[in-house]
């Protein structure tokens, strides 16, 4: 007998988790940063024009299969054409890949978090970010603290857990963000930093500054890894997609506009320039802090601000392999969450350890949490949206009409998905392998 799948209680519900999957390291984290290094408001204006056009036919899409099969990905693909299975076998792949990396990155936030209780003096963030992630050991606890909080929200099941979790963390990221912006336009010369942002430069366009957008706006959006397709698979009632999809996108726009508004006016406010790369929330914040009155408190706000943000999408990566498991290998959900830990920090360990004393060991020239972060983002996610798109476009023949009612976008959709997403993924494929 078929085993009852579990699904969420509301629509709003599913769409909070969705946007809880979405708003991530990825808005607070990578976005400032990457803007920063492409020229500020031209970025912007590029990613909000990608974000809000093409990335939709992908999000869509893997909502549209998801609630369509009603599997989690593997026997959403196999239920199509059992030859499309070792498509599906990729995605919980990806995943734990993902996972391996930014529960890395997760575990540092919780480091910052204790640093701001500690409030010890340091003089130089750079130096204090090059040790403390040079330190296997703490690297390692503290990636294994984030994915222990993640797990045991996950194995709490989809209502007890994921959405308790994101009816929790949500609202307390909402307010946070709010409250750090009132202060961060606050600062002198915070004006700067909005300049920064929205008076774009158009003779700094590029092509690499259009393919950092683009995989920026996949990311953000969790596209290319099944999160969004198990999450759409629990979706109950039969009404809307093209609605929740939208929702979602905006809801992640705002969430990664609201991030800028806050970071970079305190970065100008403070004399400094948001180029500085991965260490922009690590270094350059902390140091903003350390300058400012009552630092400490903001301090601690802010990261747990991104813990809140990283918690929720973390549960969402590693859904993808728990829904396999739990559907495939018909484990227990806490079985399935036990057995996922203890995978999950076979590959962060080493990859936690190749700052410090497995530095030396690379693959492909790259250090292994180099190489995880480069095989999933310019490799398998890719790949797993440009086949996401095929089947649905292809094989189950997902077309406009069934939820646009103009005719003339409905027809773009079905271009779009079918061959204009597919083409512009391959590009992104073969110039990310380059
Ligand atoms: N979107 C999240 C962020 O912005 C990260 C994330 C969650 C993700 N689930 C994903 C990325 C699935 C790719 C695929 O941080």
């Amino acid at each position: 007998m078929e085993e009852q799948r579990p699904s969420w209680t509301s629509r709003c519900s599913f769409i909070l988790a969705a946007v809880g999957s979405a708003v991530g390291l990825g808005n607070i984290w990578r976005f400032p940063y990457i803007m920063g290094q492409n020229g500020g408001a031209v970025f912007l204006a590029v990613y909000l024009l990608l974000i809000m056009t093409i990335c939709f036919i992908p999000l869509f899409a893997e909502l549209a299969v998801g609630k369509i099969t009603k599997k989690e990905c593997i026997g959403a693909y196999e239920s199509v054409n059992p030859k499309l299975k070792f498509f599906g076998v990729l995605n919980p792949i990806t995943g734990i890949l993902i996972s391996s990396f930014y529960f890395i990155v997760g575990g540092w936030i919780i480091n910052y978090i204790f640093l701001g209780f500690i409030n010890p003096k340091i003089s130089d963030y750079s130096e204090y970010f090059s040790i403390f992630t040079n330190e296997a050991f703490s690297n390692c606890v503290y990636a294994l603290i984030f994915l222990f909080i993640c797990i045991l929200f996950s194995a709490r099941g989809i209502k007890r857990g994921i959405e308790f979790a994101n009816n929790f963390l949500m609202p307390l990221f909402a307010v946070i963000l709010i409250g750090l912006i009132i202060f961060s336009v606050n600062l002198p010369n915070a004006y700067l930093g909005i300049e920064y942002m929205f008076k774009p430069d158009f003779s700094k366009l590029n092509s690499h500054l259009f393919l950092s957008a683009l995989g920026q706006a996949l990311f953000t959006l969790s596209i290319g890894m099944g999160a969004i397709l198990t999450y759409g698979s629990y979706i109950k009632e039969d009404k809307g997609i093209a609605k929740s999809a939208y929702t979602i996108i905006i809801s992640d726009t705002l969430f990664a506009l609201m991030a800028g508004v806050m970071i970079f006016p305190a970065i100008y406010s403070f004399g400094l320039e948001p180029n500085s790369g991965a260490g922009l929330v690590f270094v350059t914040l902390p140091y903003i802090f350390s300058q400012m009155p009552h630092g400490d408190i903001v301090s601690i706000a802010f990261f747990v601000l991104l813990l809140a943000a990283a918690i929720t999408s973390g549960i969402s990566i590693i859904e993808v392999p728990i829904a396999a498991l739990v559907e495939r290998a018909k484990f227990s959900r806490t079985k399935a969450c036990v057995v996922l830990y203890f995978i999950i920090s076979a590959i962060a360990i080493p990859a936690a350890l190749s700052f410090g004393i497995l530095n030396d060991f690379r693959i492909c020239q790259k250090t292994i949490f180099d190489f995880l972060d480069f095989i999933t983002s310019n490799c398998l996610m890719p790949l797993n949206a440009l086949f996401l798109c095929l089947i649905a476009g292809w094989c189950i023949k997902i077309s406009g009409k069934q939820f646009i009612n103009n005719n003339i976008v409905a027809a773009l959709f079905d271009i779009g998905l079918r061959y204009i997403v597919p083409i512009i993924l391959i590009f992104l494929l073969y110039v990310g392998l380059k």
